[in-house]
């Protein structure tokens, strides 16, 4: 559930009428709504509330410092992947000591910054990384938190660009290296072993790829304890998908049940990085219609926003909805909504039923995730502005950028 609904023929976000802010404020312009980010990380806090649990919003989801704030103030963790997004979580009031540091190439200087900030838990992923790590620490003279991310080779049924938990895919340490790799970790002093950790890939729609990768890992883990190497925490990564169309993916709570009940009786703490099923829903993005253009067999609707501004329907045809802001009765025809870039590509939605006229505003809907952070200034576009609406109130947490920004730290030569 979210809180983008229509009030008669008016979509409002939460009791903000989107036309309103889309006139104030300019688009292609991202909304979104606090309440739906707060009650979809609830949903998750609540499915495991009285089993030891760490919930780590994935940073990369989106990373505005207002989006990460509203989440630091119900108590959330992070699971980061850079220094940049640590920095944003520190900026936004996060808890080093509630971060999760996941990725296959952090730099020594990551390594240092999160060292010294104290995080919760590196997700390791090479036998390269681990010693480096083991080196930056004793020469801070710290010891390392660390878990080690597995690659359990389940097909996570996904797109191939999102899925990450095959033995192809560049993530993790292969299980059959895994427990070498766990020993090595053990006997050196400036780590100490803590968890294991998997992610499988994103927008995983059924429960049985998770629960595959979860038998895998837990079947390790009671080898390591039998090896005498104690696991504290089960970091089962993110990737619970959302509904864009007609998916029916599971709930958090009956996703969270099956993985508690998979656990058994083993004292081990989990460790969730929802990223996609925190902020998808909880955003939109709006553009204005600039011109219909039509030719012996398509209709186009050119729009303001463009594959800058929400990459996903060109790098993954990926399909997400796009509804009109005010409704009109009458005909629908059938369009390509398409932006100013000059790409074939840029589209944002193909062969939609639509009633518009130019200057109408459309929503591209669950754009929460991987929409603002995946924008870019290809074509010299400035980016989007972004709103939150909290009730009836709504704050600009980034403004629009301005076209000379696109040159700052450029330089002519003399
Ligand atoms: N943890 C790790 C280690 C990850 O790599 C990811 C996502 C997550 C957590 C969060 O996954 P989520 O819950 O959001 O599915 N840009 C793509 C998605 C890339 C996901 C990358 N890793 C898209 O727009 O579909």
């Amino acid at each position: 559930m979210d809180h983008f609904l229509y009030q008669a023929d008016e979509l409002y976000a939460e009791q903000c009428q989107v036309a309103e802010l889309a006139k104030q404020h300019g688009t292609p312009l991202y909304i979104y709504s606090r309440a739906t980010l707060e009650r979809h990380w609830h949903a998750f806090d609540n499915a495991v509330s009285d089993h030891p649990h760490l919930i780590c919003y994935a940073v990369k989801a989106n990373s505005n410092i207002a989006v990460l704030n509203v989440l630091a103030r119900l108590g959330s963790g992070f699971d980061i992947v850079s220094g940049g997004e640590l920095s944003r979580v520190i900026e936004a009031g996060g808890d080093p000591a509630k971060v999760v540091f996941s990725g296959v190439g952090k730099t020594v200087a990551e390594m240092e910054m999160a060292l010294n900030l104290g995080i919760y838990c590196f997700n390791v992923e090479s036998a390269a990384e681990l010693e480096q790590l083991n080196q930056v620490a004793l020469r801070l003279g710290k010891v390392a938190p660390v878990s080690l991310r597995v690659n359990p080779d389940v097909d996570a049924g996904t797109h191939p660009y999102i899925s990450t938990g095959l033995k192809e895919n560049k993530f993790g340490i292969a299980m059959e290296e895994a427990e070498a790799i766990f020993a090595r970790a053990h006997e050196l002093a400036g780590l100490e072993v803590k968890g294991v950790d998997c992610h499988i890939g994103s927008q995983l729609t059924e429960i049985k790829p998770f629960l595959d990768a979860m038998d895998r890992m837990l079947a390790l883990i009671d080898r390591l304890g039998s090896q005498g190497i104690e696991i504290k925490h089960f970091d089962v990564g993110g990737g619970l998908g959302v509904t864009y169309d007609d998916e029916v993916p599971p709930q958090p709570d009956v996703y969270a049940a099956a993985l508690l009940d998979r656990l058994g009786g083993r004292d081990l703490k989990l460790i969730f990085e929802p990223g996609r099923a925190i902020a998808a829903n909880a955003g939109i993005f709006v553009t204005q219609v600039l011109y219909l253009k039509e030719n012996s067999d398509k209709r186009f609707a050119l729009v303001d926003g463009a594959m800058n501004d929400l990459i996903r329907p060109s790098l993954y045809s990926a399909w997400q909805k796009i509804i009109p802001v005010i409704e009109r009765a009458g005909t629908t025809h059938n369009y390509d909504v398409v932006g100013p870039v000059c790409e074939t590509g840029d589209f944002l939605g193909k062969d939609r039923q639509l009633n518009v006229q130019a200057g109408d505003y459309l929503a591209v809907r669950s754009s929460g995730a991987y929409g603002f952070t995946m924008a870019s200034n290809y074509n010299s576009r400035p980016r989007a502005a972004e709103v939150m609406v909290d009730a009836d109130n709504a704050y600009v947490i980034r403004e629009r950028e301005k076209v000379a920004q696109l040159w700052q730290g450029e330089q002519i030569l003399p």
